[in-house]
């Protein structure tokens, strides 16, 4: 175990399309042990492995209930719309307006390389979303409405998540 690195969208890493992963190893789990260490450690929502400096399609996101493991994660079904607050552990202290689906369903493959599917909706939804955009190298702020202001964050605390 270990924690890892978090680059800001300052770096190329953030904005490059990552590759499937393919072997299933020792590698592999270290990487997803690390990121989950890494997310627990910044509070955070979701990580994606470019934000370590990773540039494979791995996805890790707490549910509240459970740390999700995604590999190769791909959206299968959205549904709905919902407008809020965004934000990412590579753009610190900021947070963005973005509308994203209510409901969202992906596939992925777990550590072993095994296919399964998970869903949720508002704020998994919305890190489904937000993490998979990272492993295409889309970060919220290129496609958000606009930050939001300093007024705003104080009127919407609990409204705060990083992803
Ligand atoms: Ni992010």
């Amino acid at each position: 175990m270990g924690l890892r690195k978090i680059l800001t969208d300052a770096e190329p890493a953030l904005h490059k399309v990552c590759r499937p992963v393919e072997k299933f190893d020792r590698k592999l789990h270290k990487l997803l042990d690390d990121m989950k260490e890494t997310l627990a450690d910044a509070n955070g929502v979701g990580l994606a492995a470019p934000q370590v400096g990773i540039l494979r399609r791995v996805v890790v996101v707490d549910t509240g209930e459970t740390v999700l493991e995604l590999v190769n994660p791909s959206l299968v079904e959205t549904d709905g719309e919902q407008v809020g607050a965004e934000g990412c552990l590579s753009v610190p202290g900021k947070y963005g307006l973005v509308k994203r689906p209510y409901y969202a369903k992906v596939r992925a493959q777990n550590r072993d390389g095994e296919w399964f599917e998970a869903e949720g909706e508002e704020l998994i939804a919305r890190c489904f979303c937000h993490e998979l955009d990272h492993l295409d190298g889309i970060v919220y702020t290129e496609i958000m409405e606009r930050f939001l202001t300093e007024e705003e964050l104080c009127a919407d605390e609990d409204g705060e998540t990083s992803e």
